[in-house]
């Protein structure tokens, strides 16, 4: 399928001193090639988190994404 597929994404930091932060929890969408979706919300939401993660420059906890078919390991030119 060409476009890009987001299933089940999370993605957790665990603090230095102990904790976590949970900053995304099953997100999910498919945009196909040429679509445009705006992600809106308050500060942190996890907007950037989202970005770094499809961006491949962060790797969730949970979930899987793929591009055109292809998973998404990290960062590339095409995106
Ligand atoms: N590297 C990190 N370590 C720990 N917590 C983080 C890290 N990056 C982001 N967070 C936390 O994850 C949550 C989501 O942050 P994010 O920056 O994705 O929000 P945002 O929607 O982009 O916010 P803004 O609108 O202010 O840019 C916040 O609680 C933030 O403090
Ligand atoms: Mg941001």
């Amino acid at each position: 399928m060409t476009g890009l597929s987001i299933q089940d994404l999370s993605m957790r930091f665990d603090l230095p001193g102990g904790g976590a932060v949970q900053a995304l929890k099953d997100v999910s969408l498919d945009l196909k090639e040429g679509e445009l979706l705006s992600v809106l919300g308050p500060s942190g939401c996890g907007k950037t988190t989202l970005l770094n993660i499809v961006a491949g420059f962060l790797a969730p906890t949970e979930g899987r994404m793929t591009l055109n078919g292809h998973e998404i390991h990290g960062p590339d030119a095409e995106r």
